[in-house]
């Protein structure tokens, strides 16, 4: 089974800096964003590979990727064996790369790695985020398995006036996950039955304040949806849209999650965020990030 990232966009948030370096690979302390949620697609038993829908204009991320044994050498020959192992971690990973030449929305990206996924379901992990305890996606594999196979997402709840940024949900909640019994509806760990989805409604059209926060887990049905989807909101080919359709012959669960389980590296600021948070939790960074503060007066 594969998790995909799409990975294809310009990183117009983050200009100028996206101007040389991929978005994907701006650091979260020592490690580019995009190779925790690489390591967090790995977390559910069964996934043993993930597709990278990269564009032609982002070599660099293949290279991260890819194995370096004579860079490897040449720390090790200079005593840094714990930086040659993380070099050769991240050249380890199963990785693979399909390109998206024309950027035409979310569930374009998707169908590119087709060829990959073949006839399992799989994941999708979009890359603004990730969850550095990478339990939601193995959370989400449990609700499937209970409901043969079906399709899951992850979504939180989002206050009325943002309801229009993302894909809302329709539903019921069904059931919980184990241990959430006492949670309410829109509380982590309540699981809905998806009846209705829309991509980024205006406020009095949304159906429910759960938004989809970019965790999913697909019937491979959906790739042939995808084929024949045409464009949505924004002139974009959306995933939204094809499950929609998906809805109509297949059951589908979505798992309310708390969002402040995952980090958020989609804006400069919450990208400045997710490191402090990052380093205030790693015992090898917090004394020297707070000293790095020092006596500085915001
Ligand atoms: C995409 C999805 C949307 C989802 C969002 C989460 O939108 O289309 O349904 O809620 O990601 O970040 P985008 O942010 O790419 O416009």
């Amino acid at each position: 089974m594969k998790a995909v990232i799409p990975a294809a966009g310009l990183g117009t948030r983050f200009l100028p800096a996206t101007k040389a370096v991929p978005k994907e690979l701006l650091p979260v302390l020592n490690k580019p964003v995009i190779q925790y949620v690489v390591e967090e697609a790995l977390a559910p038993e069964g996934v043993d590979g993930v597709v990278i829908v990269n564009s032609r204009e982002k070599p660099q991320i293949e290279s991260y990727f890819s194995e370096d044994g004579q860079f490897e050498q040449y720390l090790h020959d200079h005593g840094k064996d714990a930086e040659a192992e993380a070099v050769h971690e991240a050249g380890a990973l199963p990785v693979s790369f399909v390109y998206q030449d024309n950027p035409k929305g979310l569930g374009h990206a998707v169908l590119c790695a087709a060829p990959a996924t073949g006839d399992e379901s799989f994941f999708v992990l979009l890359g603004d985020y990730f969850v550095p305890d990478r339990k939601m996606c193995v959370e989400m594999a449990e609700v499937s398995r209970a409901h043969g196979g079906a399709s899951v997402i992850a979504v939180a709840p989002v206050p009325a006036d943002q309801v229009s940024r993302y894909g809302i949900i329709a539903g019921q909640r069904t059931e919980s996950l184990a241990g959430a019994e006492s949670a309410g509806d829109e509380e982590p760990g309540a699981v809905w039955q998806v009846t209705g989805l829309v991509e980024k409604p205006a406020p009095q059209d949304a159906p429910s304040h759960l938004f989809i926060v970019g965790r999913y887990l697909l019937s491979p049905r959906i790739m042939e949806l995808l084929e024949t989807q045409g464009p949505g909101k924004g002139g974009e080919i959306q995933l939204t849209d094809a499950m929609v359709r998906l809805l109509e012959e297949e059951e589908m669960y979505a798992v309310v999650v708390d969002p402040n389980e995952g980090c958020d590296t989609g804006t400069p600021a919450a990208w400045a965020a997710t490191n402090a948070r990052m380093a205030m939790k790693d015992p090898d960074y917090r004394e020297a990030f707070v000293e790095g503060l020092g006596n500085y007066k915001f």
